[in-house]
């Protein structure tokens, strides 16, 4: 069976990211990196990525979205990149790239959707006061935060708790779940 390559987009620290690629290095998850894309040239996890000898791009969106989107279907079309997954890449894909890749991008996201979507998940949940939020990792279509979910975990919000020790909490079962979730989807729809 051939290695699926792996298109990772980050926005930020890249933690999911280098769980991810720390699990490819290991073998955990059978798959291979084609590269890790950013829209932020100073993104911390694009240096991370580089540091772990993976290739890096950043995607320059100052030039309108239509032009970075294409660069972005060029990278992966180049590097025969077979998934694209985000880990906390912060822009809206349009659904006109979405449509190029059905099927095959991935994203993960930090509450139990279809609650609290968008770019805070976690204070939204902890500000609306749930007791119990958690992880999601789903395929991208068209809308925001929304497709077929493949994964989900939850996470329980307890009296102890403050808003940075729920974020360690759902970061820690991200880290977990994205490279299980990404294992079985992978096994299931070989390249
Ligand atoms: C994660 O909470 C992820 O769910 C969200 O963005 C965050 C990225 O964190 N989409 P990191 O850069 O992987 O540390």
């Amino acid at each position: 069976m051939r290695k699926p390559k792996v298109a990772i987009m980050i926005s930020g620290t890249g933690t999911n990211m280098e769980a991810l690629l720390k699990a490819m290095a290991s073998g955990e998850l059978n798959a291979e990196p084609a590269f890790v894309g950013s829209d932020k040239s100073g993104a911390k996890g694009l240096k991370t990525a580089a540091s772990m000898g993976v290739d890096t791009v950043c995607f320059d969106y100052s030039k309108g979205k239509t032009a970075a989107e294409a660069d972005i279907e060029r990278s992966v079309k180049e590097t025969g990149a077979n998934w694209i997954v985000l880990a906390g890449y912060m822009r809206i894909l349009s659904p006109d790239l979405v449509n190029k890749f059905p099927g095959r991008i991935i994203n993960i996201h930090p509450s139990l959707l279809p609650s609290f979507p968008g770019a805070h998940g976690i204070e939204d949940a902890w500000n609306y006061g749930v007791k119990v939020t958690g992880v999601t990792v789903h395929i991208v279509d068209e809308l925001v935060d929304h497709g077929r979910i493949l994964a989900q975990k939850p996470v329980e919000i307890t009296e102890d708790d403050t808003i940075d020790t729920v974020e360690e909490k759902i970061h820690r079962v991200e880290h977990e779940i994205y490279k299980r979730a990404l294992k079985k989807l992978f096994e299931d729809n070989p390249v």
